[in-house]
Order: structure tokens, then sequence, then C-alpha cells
């Protein structure tokens, strides 16, 4: 077995990193999207409509750069996301570095670029966790949101290999109307999987998500089902699988507490090496985000760049939520969305039922889950590509 080596220098480094990390406030995890390139195209994609290009992404020097500039800086924790990290040709490269700078590696992907030999090298290069994304728990319905043939098949076998290897394993089940009936599955699949942590994300409507709305908004009554499965489940199956589970803001009363609250807890970087708040940041327009090719540090660009700035803490917040109890438990929930649905990152998240615009987009999405419009548009680089009707038939 090969595991994540721990930081070369063992507490005292780690000491004197947690410490150089509250000065600055500096997140002790960080997710770094190092390719926006990807061989699934799941409708619900929380990457941006307008993606980076290959052409633009940071280079492998550049990247070794930031991994060590974030360690510098306090960071414990690096999320390799995308995209597909492994489309990257340099990725076992890149988690190499990230351990011998001693940064823990998490892997978020869709498994179906690696094979075992890449798995295993990751491995040996100290990543220290796997997460893997399932569409459902069968090909059918699986491969068709994955938009890929034979995708199903493979997650189910790197899943394994990552067990195989005595990695940690998380397994990412993002959930929508058209497969929450497979939930139960989904579970008995993670178990199955010997999986660690499951995660049941309900989609968040922005982005790509939000141009597949129709399609992907659960009915009521799925997402009261769907709470009453998780809480059986996570009783039932207490000290084998964990369950995460994302309540669709759509349906709370109270909006979520969205990266833990613009610019405290969370940054991430960009294909193109832009320092975002949040991975959908990039959809504001209007908002100038700063990049690790300019001549600011991470710790500058974190604490002083104006897109950090501007919604940080609660000065900027307008009513209901300036006067509301809650605004230092939700900080108004998330900026993308109240961006998305307003027009005006500045707006309270028409999630909250305290939102004047709450009733109205939710009365909306309601009547879409209704519909039951079932085709998608698919995530790519062409800007989207409509669900064909053979595709449809193929179900
Ligand atoms: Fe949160 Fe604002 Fe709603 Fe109050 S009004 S619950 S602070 S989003
Ligand atoms: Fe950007 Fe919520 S996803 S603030």
């Amino acid at each position: 077995k090969t595991t994540a080596a721990p930081p070369s220098d063992g507490l005292a480094v780690l000491e004197s990193r947690r410490s150089a990390a509250e000065t600055f406030g500096i997140p002790l995890a960080v997710l770094a999207e190092v390719t926006h390139r990807c061989p699934l195209q799941c409708p619900y994609c929380s990457n941006p409509v307008e993606l980076d290009r290959g052409s633009t992404e940071l280079t492998t020097d550049e990247w070794k750069k930031v991994l060590g500039e974030l360690a510098e800086l306090g960071v414990l924790q690096i999320h390799f996301s995308g995209g597909e990290p492994t489309a990257r040709k340099d990725i076992v490269e890149l988690v190499q570095h990230a351990t011998d700078v001693g940064l823990y590696s998490n892997l978020i992907t869709s498994a179906v670029l690696l094979t075992k030999d890449k798995l295993s090298a990751l491995a040996d290069a100290g990543l220290s966790h796997v997460q893997i994304s399932f569409q459902g728990n069968e090909p059918v319905v699986a491969d068709r949101v994955a938009g890929l043939k034979d995708a199903h098949r493979k997650k189910l076998e790197v899943a394994r290999w990552t067990r195989e290897l005595e990695l940690p394993l998380t397994v990412n089940a993002v959930m929508h109307r058209q497969n929450l009936h497979q939930l139960p599955n989904i579970i008995q699949m993670a178990v199955d999987l010997d999986a660690d942590r499951l995660e049941v994300a309900n989609v968040q409507y922005y982005g790509w998500a939000l141009k597949n709305r129709a399609a992907l908004m659960p009915t009521i009554e799925q997402i009261e089902e769907t709470s009453r499965i998780v809480e059986e489940a996570q009783a039932r199956l207490k000290g084998t699988l964990a369950i995460d589970y994302v309540v669709p803001d759509y349906y709370a009363l109270r909006p979520k507490k969205c990266m833990g609250g613009w610019g405290r807890q969370f940054f991430n970087i960009s294909p193109a090496g832009k320092v975002l708040p949040c991975h959908a940041a990039e959809s504001i327009t209007g908002l100038e985000f700063e990049s690790v090719r300019s001549n600011h540090s991470i710790a500058w660009i974190w604490q002083n760049s104006e897109a950090f700035n501007r919604y940080r803490g609660t000065g900027w917040m307008p009513e209901p939520c300036k006067s509301c109890e809650f605004r230092e438990v939700d900080f108004g929930g998330c900026r993308c969305q109240a961006f998305a649905l307003t027009g005006d990152a500045g707006n309270t998240d028409p999630a909250c039922s305290l939102s004047p615009r709450h009733e109205e987009i939710f009365k909306q999405a309601e009547r879409e889950a209704a519909a039951h419009q079932d085709r998608f548009i698919y995530r790519n680089f062409a800007g989207g590509t409509l669900e064909t009707d053979d595709r449809q038939d193929e179900r």
C-alpha cells in the first residue's frame, strides 16, 4: 500500500503553517481547477458556461509555483479538480510536487481517463484521497446524464482499484429529478464499493445547471422522499458509510452559507490561474479577478483584491439581510445564485424565503419540475449541445 506521505517536517511545520494561515486568514484547503477539459458533458456542471481553453491553462511550472506558495502560506490540503484533472498529462507530477512541499492531495475525478497504472502512480506520488462522481447506479441513466458511453462501468472499475490501493474513497452523487429514484441503489452501491463517504449533492442551479434547470429540477415530493431516505440510511449505516446531504436550496426556507461566506473560508484557482472566491464566481460579470500570473502574491489577492472584498462580511448587504438575525449565519446565501436569478450579485439570494423574489422564482421552478421537459443541454466547449432525440430513444 502506498498512502500519502505526511508533510515532511512533521508537527512543528504543521504548527508554524497553521499560525501563518491564521495570520492571513488563509483557508486550510484550496481547490485547484487544473483544467476545464473533460470527456464527460454533465448538464449540471459547476464550471462556468465560458470554459477556459487548454491553451490558457497554467503550465506545469506555474502550478508547481502555486503549490509551493500555498504550502508556504499555511494551506494543508489541495483538491485537484476540473474539468477532469487527469486530462492533464502532468497530474502525477503535480501530485508529487504537492507531496514534496507538504500538501495533502485529494483527486476529484470522473475516473473515466484513469488506468490502473496511472492510479497506482498517483498513489506512489502521495495522493491522499480519491473522490469519484457518479451519475446514477446503472449505465442507462448514468451514461446518458454524463453524455458518455461506458462511463459508469469505468467508474466502478476505478473505484475498486482505489480501494485495492487502500486509498480512501468518496462517492459523489449529484442528484436531480432524473436520477433521484435511484438514490437507495446509489447508497447501496457506495456501501458495496467500500466507500468511506457518500455525498448526496442536489444540483445547485447556476452555470450549466441553470441552463438545464427545467430538465433537472426535482419535484417537492421527490425532495421529501429524498430527505426520508437519507435520514434512514444515515442511521442504518452509521460507522460504515458517512453520508453528507445538501438540500436543494430552492426548497429550503433559508439559503445555504455558500462557501462558508464569500472570502471567509475558501478560494479556488481556475485553469488559467484566476484566484476565485468560488468555482462559479466568473459567472458574475463586472467583477475582475486577479491572477496568480500577476505581480501580486496569493495572500495579497486573498486579503486585498476588490473581488474578495466586495461581498466579504456583512457591510455590503441590502435589506432584508442587513437587519436580519441570520446575516452572520448564512452571509446572505450565494452571490452567484443571486446574480444568476436577479442580475445583481449584491441582492439577497432568492433561495431565501425573505427575498422579495423568492416566491416568483420558486413557483417558476415548481412549474418547470411539473412540466417534465427532460432533454439536456450538454456541457462542452462548443457552448452546449442539445441532446438529440436519438439519444433519448436509447434510454
Ligand atoms: Fe440570510 Fe439574508 Fe435571508 Fe436573512 S434575509 S436569512 S441574512 S439570506
Ligand atoms: Fe459562488 Fe455560491 S457558488 S457564491
